[in-house]
């Protein structure tokens, strides 16, 4: 370790004054669970020795670690087993949520590993479930889905200050959930030969959370409440589709995926009328009008009324859909 330098405050070695240094050891005993030995981690910190921009990561996760700081720092992540390791790593109960400060948004977000090669949704590859490589294709599809949704739960965790302290533990949480979701299916996946990298993907979930990310409240219409919700309504006929191929498992991390995702919308939808309340906004009007500015794909039937409906939707919400 002889030779490198703190990356935030140039003391050589893991000086003990440094703090950065110390704040690093009380980090690494809040996180109990970590899968990397501290001694590892403070000298990949100290190396450089990084998947991406670790050290970097580290250094913003320990400078104030907070549910939020580590938020952003599991975020910026490309590493996949780093970054889920260090999501379902996070004390959610026990950390402060840091929910004043204001965090500076790192470069190249959101980490992700090389692959997959993300094309426009036209060139996403769509195949006959009839075949194991069809099947392959549609589950890889979803892993990257739940890849993203890990990201997105992440970014609206860090990115927007000054909400109740139950805002972040409940994004948090979220986010944990995605990276179980995402783990079940990579598992599933490797049974199909394949891993996840191995088909090309969309970004069309992240684009809507970089359009949105300057307001909190058309991220919540337009992602949870918008592209997750759409997920409601498509489950059943995909879990159809693999139950009828024979691929049994699949259809039954479908069932728990859209258990979870139910919990995922309501949140949604708890914090989107908790806003529009803040604002003396009225939740339909306003979801209409934020759909038409921030071009929301336009949602097709049929729609899982009584998944909506278990997720916080009104009834005159899902009728003016
Ligand atoms: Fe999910
Ligand atoms: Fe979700």
């Amino acid at each position: 370790m002889k030779g490198h330098k703190c990356p935030k405050c140039e003391w050589a070695d893991g000086n003990v004054k440094c703090r950065h240094w110390q704040s690093l050891r009380r980090q690494a005993s809040i996180i109990d669970d970590w899968p990397y030995s501290a001694a590892n981690l403070f000298s990949g910190y100290l190396n450089g020795r990084t998947s991406n921009n670790w050290h970097m990561n580290i250094a913003v996760a320990v400078d104030t670690p907070t549910l939020r700081s580590l938020c952003l720092a599991a975020l910026a992540e490309a590493e996949i087993d780093h970054k889920t390791a260090f999501v379902r790593a996070i004390d959610i109960a026990a950390l402060p949520t840091g929910s004043e400060s204001l965090l500076i948004e790192l470069a190249n977000l959101p980490g992700r590993p090389a692959l997959p090669a993300l094309v426009s949704p036209k060139e996403a590859p769509r195949r006959s479930l009839g075949s194991v490589e069809g099947r392959a294709a549609l589950i890889h599809a979803l892993s990257h889905i739940e890849f993203n949704a890990i990201n997105l739960a992440l970014d609206v965790t860090w990115r927007f200050s000054g909400l109740p302290d139950a805002f972040y533990r409940e994004w948090a949480n979220v986010a944990q959930e995605e990276a179980h979701h995402f783990m079940l299916l990579r598992e599933h996946l490797s049974k199909h030969d394949h891993q996840y990298g191995d088909f090309p993907a969309h970004d069309g979930l992240w684009e809507m959370a970089e359009r949105t990310k300057g307001d909190l409240l058309a991220r919540l219409a337009l992602v949870p409440r918008t592209l997750e919700a759409r997920g409601l309504d498509a489950s059943p006929a995909i879990r159809s589709k693999l139950a009828a191929a024979g691929d049994h498992k699949g259809a039954a991390i479908l069932d728990t995926i859209l258990r979870d995702e139910i919990g995922h919308v309501a949140v949604g939808n708890r914090w989107y009328r908790y806003v529009c309340r803040e604002r003396s906004l009225d939740p339909i009007a306003t979801y209409a009008r934020l759909a038409e500015q921030y071009r929301a794909p336009k949602l097709r039937g049929p729609f899982n009324r009584e998944a909506r409906l278990a997720a916080g939707f009104e009834a005159a919400e899902i009728d003016a859909l």
